[in-house]
């Protein structure tokens, strides 16, 4: 078998790609290691940038989230049992939208499946070769046949813990982490949101997020601690705390509802430098994981395949590699500024680790700072909204 780009992972990344690819005229082949149904039912993200849109509906995949997407210009703070409001549109122009990630990639798998993409699941065993070569390939078993793919680039898409970043030898790329000393419990529930808006609460007990998939879908989040498992919060120990964490007088109180999916995130921060080896390269989770907070890690994943089908189109068109080589350097400010400001509002609600009162005194200034000045406030919503990242170099 042969193929242009034998692409690792389908996540939003990895379809993403190859719709921008087909577009250009460029083949490719899509190796997902899970089942199709297994892919568009993982429950994750759900903000999008409006950049993000924007560069969606440019490819022609926004329909169905133009239709059900809901569009969001604030947010509320909640602390000291007050509400503050977070214009973020009113400061930068700019909306954001919530739409569930699976959302998006049954929309890309079946754009792709449409235009008779070759992308195929159940693939457990991608081995990648000749990285360094100027002929690579992948190996592996498709539909109980093995099968070798000769390609000229690999695409490594395959999230965070995929095989790509692992097949570059050893010293070759420098990776830099963060881990946090907190985790989060994330709740799908069958229940109206409580307000249109999303609320990010910081209280004594720790840091809550109510946010949405739709008018009937509520997505919540409890800061609990590192490690903690899934096993140990039966629903309605969840319910209880939720209550705790977001309910203030005056303001309707949380909905209850089945709970249709939870589980325990790590907060983490990790890049990988650069960003490609020989003829790999890595985009999306693969590359880089900012903690949850900011909602950064999908818009991220966005902002490479971008950068990387642009690079390959150009490849394509005009034998020009300079693109595809200055790759890694074109993204890995935005990361960066994505994982600063990441970094930076994780520690601005996460409850301090117990009897730290100086960085509990420090956040409450910071808080305080956000909602009071209106230069504060409009930085922290041009990095909410994406813009600042688009001002990187
Ligand atoms: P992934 O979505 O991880 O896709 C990688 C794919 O590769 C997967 O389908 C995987 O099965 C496959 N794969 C793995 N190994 C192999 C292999 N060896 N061979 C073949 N295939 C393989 N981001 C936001 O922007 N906004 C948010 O609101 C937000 N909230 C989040 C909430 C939670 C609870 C979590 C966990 C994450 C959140 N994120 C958010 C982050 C976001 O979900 C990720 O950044 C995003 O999924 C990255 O997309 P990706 O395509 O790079 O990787
Ligand atoms: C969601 C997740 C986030 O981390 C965030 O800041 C906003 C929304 C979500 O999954 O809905």
């Amino acid at each position: 078998l042969t193929t242009r780009v034998a692409i690792v992972g389908a996540g939003p990344g990895g379809l993403l790609l190859s719709h921008l690819l087909q577009l250009a005229g460029v083949d490719s082949i899509v190796l997902e290691r899970r089942s199709r149904t297994y892919v568009e039912k993982r429950v994750r993200a759900g903000l999008l940038e409006g950049g993000t849109v924007d560069f969606l509906r440019e490819a022609g995949l926004a329909d169905r989230l133009d239709r059900e997407g809901l569009v969001h210009e604030g947010f509320v703070f909640r602390f000291g049992a007050r509400a503050h409001r977070m214009p973020f549109t009113e400061l930068t122009g700019r909306t954001v939208h919530m739409y569930g990630q699976q959302e998006l990639v049954k929309d890309l798998t079946r754009a792709r499946t449409a235009a008779g993409a070759r992308l195929w699941f159940d693939v457990p065993d991608v081995e990648l070769r000749g990285l360094e070569t100027d002929t690579p390939a992948v190996r592996c078993t498709v539909a109980g046949e093995p099968v070798e793919i000769a390609c000229d680039f690999v695409a490594g898409c395959d999230g965070f813990h995929g095989v790509s970043r692992r097949s570059v030898p050893p010293g070759a790329l420098t990776t830099y982490e963060r881990s946090y000393p907190y985790a989060w419990l994330g709740v799908l529930a069958q229940a109206p949101p409580a307000a249109e808006e999303l609320i990010y609460a910081v209280h004594g007990r720790g840091f809550a997020l109510h946010s949405m998939r739709s008018p009937a879908v509520s997505r919540l989040y409890l800061q609990v601690e590192a490690g903690e498992s899934v096993e140990n919060w039966p629903d309605e120990r969840i319910w209880k705390e939720l209550h705790t964490r977001l309910d203030i007088d005056g303001a309707p109180e949380l909905a209850e509802g089945p709970v249709l999916e939870k589980s325990c995130v790590a907060l983490r921060g990790f890049v990988t430098e650069p960003m490609s080896h020989g003829r790999l390269f890595l985009a999306g989770d693969a590359a880089h994981i900012v903690p949850p907070t900011a909602a950064k890690g999908l818009n991220l994943a966005v902002a490479d395949i971008k950068v990387l089908a642009a690079a390959f189109r150009e490849f394509y068109e005009t034998g020009d590699r300079g693109p595809l080589d200055g790759y890694s350097a074109a993204c890995l400010p935005g990361v960066w500024q994505a994982q600063e400001f990441s970094d930076w509002m994780s520690r601005l609600l996460h409850r301090p680790t117990e009897g730290r009162v100086f960085d509990e005194r420090l956040q409450h200034a910071r808080l305080e700072a956000v909602v009071r000045s209106p230069a504060a406030a409009r930085n922290f919503a041009e990095n909410y909204v994406g813009l600042a990242r688009e001002r990187t170099p």
